[in-house]
């Protein structure tokens, strides 16, 4: 089955969170189920820079104000249609923003574009390939399916995945004329949203089925607390809604194999984490060596909870722990997070940026790995640190709920706990949970079978690419 996946972001090429991560993933973890996937990203340079060999196999002379083409290229052992476009991706900067940080004003253009061309792939633009299904990301890919509802292809089927409801691709009325949709497109049952044009909105309006990243998010985003919006259309369309949760690249992540790792290590012995841990300590100026070690690797934003870590700062100092954090975000929470590091001297470590390698080794030497977020839709940090034995601290909300089992007295007993949960998402709840990890951390036996019954716990993509592969055999069945 031809699998044409449409995604803003692919993790080893382009990458600002865990969309890129699970775009990267899926098409090796579905060719065990007969399906090949291609992925559609746009041609950003770091894109077109990995390119060896391309071919080019399609060529617009305006695509959305200026020229354009398709070049298929296998890369990094994906295989790859790169949309190359020199007005709408070939600039310096972030690939959604610009260096201010503020949104690139033609968004509409350069995603509007993306999704565009998914739908003219899925009718036969070129020659010998022809998807039957568009796997359509967030709302940068989202538009596809309104590209096929509205261009009267009965043929294809679109599933979109909300990777994370917050980022909904909202413009002005006035771009409407602009996007090559019919004038019935806008309206309540296609793109048109609170008299604009909205892009997830629009996607989920028209997909034949939508996904998103864990069975508690996907209950969630019916709510008007965590729907933003959108929980209403969620409901209508709550036959259609699938929650599947993410997976991990097992090959990327192994401590037993990670090359980031200065020592590997398995589930049946977990001593030579002290190594890591040595060689993280230092690069935060961390000297403190009894009591555990929390990390935070996270982008630095309101959904993630950085500002409860920021208030719980000095009491998991007071409770003898230590803490490393590695992210970026916004400027407040940086500084605060400057601040702890300043006032906490050998105890607290905060290197600002974004850095791939340092985000393995502190999986691999933290002992605890924090994860407070407001909503998390699935999350990939909590899988990283349970494959290697850095305890997750998590807010019971979204994939964080589904994929940790909290250490309370019954989960303990059993043997099946595998991490820390709390709620409510507050500063007073983290505190208490940070006093409970320090508990646990002090009865080395329990800490030990929790790290490695999270070890030995599947995250990688086995489950949920049997389940993206039925739910395509069931849309296309569905089609007969
Ligand atoms: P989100 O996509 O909402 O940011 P996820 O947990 O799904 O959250 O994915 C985050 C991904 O980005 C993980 O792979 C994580 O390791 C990575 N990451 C986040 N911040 C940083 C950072 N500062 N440096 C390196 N990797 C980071
Ligand atoms: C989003 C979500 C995160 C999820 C990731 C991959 O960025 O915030 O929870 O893990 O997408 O699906």
């Amino acid at each position: 089955m031809d699998v044409l996946s449409v995604t803003s972001e692919i993790y080893p090429l382009v990458k600002t969170g865990g969309l890129a991560d699970v775009a990267g993933a899926l098409p090796a973890a579905l060719a065990d189920h007969d399906v090949a996937m291609r992925t559609l990203v746009p041609g950003y340079p770091q894109v077109k820079a990995a390119i060896k060999r391309g071919r080019t196999v399609a060529t617009f002379d305006d695509l959305f104000g200026g020229r354009a083409e398709l070049i298929a290229a296998r890369v990094a052992g994906l295989d790859l249609i790169v949309l190359d476009a020199g007005h709408l991706f070939d600039r310096p900067g972030g690939i959604y923003v610009d260096q201010t940080g503020a949104d690139w004003p033609d968004n509409w253009q350069r995603f509007g574009a993306l999704s565009w061309v998914a739908a003219e792939l899925a009718r036969g633009l070129v020659e010998g390939y022809r998807p039957a299904i568009i796997h359509a990301h967030d709302w940068t890919a989202a538009m596809a399916a309104a590209y096929v509802a509205f261009g009267g292809d009965t043929r294809t089927k679109v599933i979109l995945t909300i990777h994370n409801i917050a980022f909904q691709g909202q413009f002005g009325a006035d771009i409407f004329p602009h996007l090559r949709l019919p004038a019935q497109a806008f309206d309540m049952s296609g793109v048109e949203y609170y008299g604009g044009v909205g892009f997830l909105k629009g996607g989920m309006r028209c997909a034949h089925a939508i996904t998103t990243v864990s069975p508690t998010y996907a209950r969630e985003i019916r709510t008007p607390e965590y729907g933003m919006g959108l929980e209403g259309l969620l409901n209508e369309r709550g036959h259609d809604l699938y929650g599947i949760l993410n997976g991990i690249d097992a090959t990327a992540w192994n401590p037993q194999t990670d090359p980031e790792l200065p020592a590997h290590y398995g589930a049946a012995n977990t001593k030579a984490r002290a190594t890591n841990r040595a060689a993280l300590a230092e690069r935060f100026g961390i000297t403190a060596e009894a009591g555990p070690l929390f990390g935070l690797v996270s982008r630095l934003t309101w959904q993630k909870g950085i500002d409860i870590v920021a208030e719980n700062v000095d009491w998991l100092v007071s409770l003898g722990g230590s803490l490393a954090v590695l992210g970026s975000g916004d400027v407040q929470l940086e500084a605060a997070m400057s601040d702890a590091a300043s006032r906490h001297p050998g105890r607290v470590g905060f290197v600002k940026g974004y850095d791939e390698a340092l985000s393995h080794l502190m999986q691999g030497g933290t002992d605890v790995i924090l994860v407070p977020s407001r909503f998390e839709p699935c999350g990939l940090t909590q899988l990283y640190g349970l494959r290697y034995g850095a305890i997750p601290l998590v807010s019971r909300v979204g994939g964080l709920a589904d994929t940790v089992i909290d250490a309370n007295e019954a989960a303990v007993e059993a043997g099946v706990a595998t991490g820390v949960q709390f709620s409510p998402v507050d500063g007073p709840a983290l505190g208490e949970a940070i006093s409970r990890t320090v508990a646990l951390y002090q009865r080395p036996d329990i800490w030990a079978r929790m790290q490695r019954k999270g070890m030995k716990t599947d995250v990688s993509w086995t489950n949920s690419a049997g389940k993206y592969a039925a739910l395509y055999q069931k849309i296309l069945g569905e089609a007969q």
